[in-house]
């Protein structure tokens, strides 16, 4: 199998923003899909090891934030490459709240977007969330980023958890 093939389906990246308690936290991902239009709902792939994971399955709310395409490898690095469980990834970072109580970001995002999990599917070392969108907001007109400008324009990389990660089979 030419897992380089994989490469050739497109996707966005967006930050994945939750809130538990005091708790507040955003993550990378590119595993997100809406897939229907009545009612709007979203899919999202999440690592079961993440902190993100953790809190969805406790309070089963989410945002979800599209960056813009000049978002600077730093502020993505930030999101996706720690865990909210070490640090707190939000501190300086402009957010509103949404009326599940997320963050959704204001900083380097297009667009936001929030909602409610209604089902889930165990996909091995992710779980498919299903989320009935409440809430979706444009915030500015520039691009969107997509992975293939993350990949090769700002050339960054994707971490283990990451579901486009390539595993090196010798
Ligand atoms: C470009 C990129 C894409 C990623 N896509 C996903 C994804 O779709 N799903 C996922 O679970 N993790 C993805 N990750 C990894 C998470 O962002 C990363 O594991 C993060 O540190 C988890 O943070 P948390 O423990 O604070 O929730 C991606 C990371 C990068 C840099």
């Amino acid at each position: 199998m030419d897992l380089n093939a994989f490469f050739k389906i497109t996707y966005g990246v967006y930050i994945i923003t939750t809130k538990f308690e005091d708790k507040l936290n955003g993550m990378i991902a590119t595993a997100v899909c809406q897939v229907t239009a009545e009612p709007v709902q979203m899919t999202l792939g999440i690592n079961k090891e993440s902190l993100t994971h953790e809190i969805i399955l406790k309070t089963g709310c989410v945002g979800v934030n599209a960056l813009r395409q000049e978002t600077d490898f730093n502020f993505i690095g930030n999101f996706g490459f720690k865990s909210g469980r070490n640090i707190n990834k939000l501190e300086g970072i402009g957010f509103m709240t949404g009326a599940t109580g997320v963050p959704l970001l204001v900083d380097n995002t297009v667009a936001v977007f929030e909602g409610r999990v209604i089902d889930k599917m165990d996909a091995g070392t992710h779980t498919i969330f299903l989320v009935e969108a409440v809430e979706a907001k444009i915030l500015t007109e520039e691009f969107p980023l997509s992975y293939e400008y993350y990949h090769n324009v700002i050339k960054g990389k994707s971490p283990k958890f990451a579901p486009t990660f390539i595993v090196n089979k010798a």
